[in-house]
């Protein structure tokens, strides 16, 4: 099939590669020109495992391209995928602008029958936004042009976006167009083979799913971090307490990691444009204005540990700091932790050297000029000197590092682990100081 992806981001890009995997002849569109131009150069905007190779094949094949034209991307598509970003408004509303300017630049062009798919997250009533956009256009070019809209969101991670498109928990599809949803049926069906994993629901319904999956993952995390402060203050290991709850099957392992707040590019912002969403439709979302209450805490909960341990003060001190991302496997900085907590820390004048595996230029570019920040080249290089070594981002490997060097570079044996990867009687034996989150007992 013909398919355009109208914003070649994580999501269009991803979408974009892993249909022409499939054969289908996909076209990425993006206004951004050097993201264009980085792509067509053979290489990769973004850091994301296993991504540059299913690019690379599928150009190599003939199956993938990306334009900047938009005549063209218009043309090329029966499918047309709108994966443009929804950014928090200044209300925290999703700002629909891109979203609408990609319909309307489809209905500026479109000559034969399309399926305009929304594959960016937006709230409830977006396709009928999208379709008048459209309908506007077409009415002003005095034709008629017969087009579907479907709601299609995106459930995939950053860090595992190639694993999660190509092996999909579930596929939501929001339509009330039974052309559009044969061709969907049929674009999706090599995702689709081994057990049916279509939901086939109204529109709205399909909207709103997005924003339930993220609200429910978010407030699963507030929750935990929550428990974690009060395991610590009754010297209870939220570790323990984890296995202890996951394994009951209504409540299951994944997403009950404690840590130092969630960041990224979506549970922040989805969180905050469902709690202004309930504000219009004059539902008071109670719940969720507290997860995000929660996280904003969370992220300052490494700093308030260390003002703790350094009776108030941290002028003067120098922290190495491990990890940068919102997460591991992603060189993504949106929102991200260790954002707040270098800030935090260079306030109150401290000073940090920071390693991550592939974030750095990107942290760079948003907090370069900081005094006071320096940048390794390597995990070990950022140690010498240090009052203590923080661990904010869990890549891989941080996981089991040499003990015995960190110990012989840090000024203090001292490990402030905002994500729990060490053992807490591991670190006491091998003569650490050792603070997790949530790890009293
Ligand atoms: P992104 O910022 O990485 O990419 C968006 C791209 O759209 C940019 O490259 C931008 O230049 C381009 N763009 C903007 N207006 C355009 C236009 N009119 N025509 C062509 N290109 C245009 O964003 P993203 O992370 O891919 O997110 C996109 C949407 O998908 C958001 O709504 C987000 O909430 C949702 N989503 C993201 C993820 C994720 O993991 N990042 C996962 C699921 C859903
Ligand atoms: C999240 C969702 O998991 C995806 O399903 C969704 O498609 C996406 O948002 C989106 O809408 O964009 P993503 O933000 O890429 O994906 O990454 P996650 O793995 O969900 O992590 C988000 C944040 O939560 C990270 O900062 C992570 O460290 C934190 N987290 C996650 C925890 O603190 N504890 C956990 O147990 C899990």
């Amino acid at each position: 099939m013909k398919v355009t992806t109208i914003g070649t981001g994580y999501v269009g890009l991803v979408t974009g590669a892993c249909l022409a995997e499939m054969g289908n002849q996909v076209l990425c569109l993006d206004v951004d020109a050097e993201k264009i131009r980085v792509l067509e150069a053979g290489g990769m905007p973004i850091h994301e495992p296993g991504l540059l190779e299913i690019v690379r094949r599928n150009v190599a094949a003939g199956r993938l391209a990306f334009t900047t034209d938009v005549d063209r991307a218009v043309q090329h598509g029966t499918l047309l995928f709108i994966g443009v970003g929804t950014p928090p408004g200044e209300d925290g509303s999703a700002d629909l602008t891109y979203v609408l300017a990609a319909a309307r630049s489809i209905g500026r062009r479109m000559t034969d029958y399309k399926v305009v798919v929304d594959k960016s997250t937006v709230p409830v009533g977006t396709a009928d936004a999208v379709h008048a956009a459209i309908a506007e256009e077409l009415a002003m070019r005095g034709v008629q042009v017969p087009y579907a809209v479907v709601s299609n969101p995106e459930f995939l991670k950053e860090g595992a976006a190639v694993e999660d498109f190509m092996r999909p928990d579930r596929i939501i599809v929001g339509a009330d167009d039974e052309q559009a949803l044969l061709l969907m049926r049929a674009l999706y069906s090599p995702f689709n083979r081994t057990q049916d994993r279509l939901m086939v629901m109204d529109v709205r319904s399909a909207e709103f799913t997005k924003y339930a999956a993220n609200a429910m993952l978010a407030t699963r995390i507030s929750f935990m971090n929550e428990l974690a402060l009060l395991a610590e203050a009754q010297g209870a290991d939220i570790e323990q307490v984890r296995r202890g709850i996951g394994s009951d099957p209504r409540i299951g392992y994944q997403f009950l990691y404690p840590g130092v707040g969630y960041g990224g590019s979506c549970f922040p912002k989805d969180v905050k444009a469902l709690v202004q969403t309930g504000a219009q439709a004059g539902v008071e979302l109670r719940v969720l204005k507290a997860v995000e209450a929660a996280n904003e805490h969370q992220k300052q909960v490494l700093v308030a540990k260390l003002l703790q341990r350094f009776d108030g003060n941290l002028q003067g001190r120098h922290f190495a700091l491990w990890g940068l991302a919102f997460k591991p496997n992603t060189d993504d900085m949106r929102e991200a932790p260790a954002l707040v907590i270098v800030r935090e820390l260079l306030a109150r004048g401290a000073t940090v050297a920071a390693y991550d595996p592939v974030a750095m230029p990107e942290a760079r570019r948003l907090l370069g000029s900081a005094a006071g920040l320096r940048f390794g080249e390597r995990a070990e290089d950022v140690l010498e000197g240090a009052d203590a070594l923080l661990l904010v981002t869990e890549w891989k490997e941080f996981r089991t590092p040499d003990f015995d060097a960190i110990k012989a570079r840090l000024k203090q044996a001292l490990v402030f682990d905002g994500r729990n990867q060490y053992d807490p009687a591991l670190m006491r034996l091998l003569g650490f100081e050792y603070h997790g989150i949530g790890r009293g007992g």
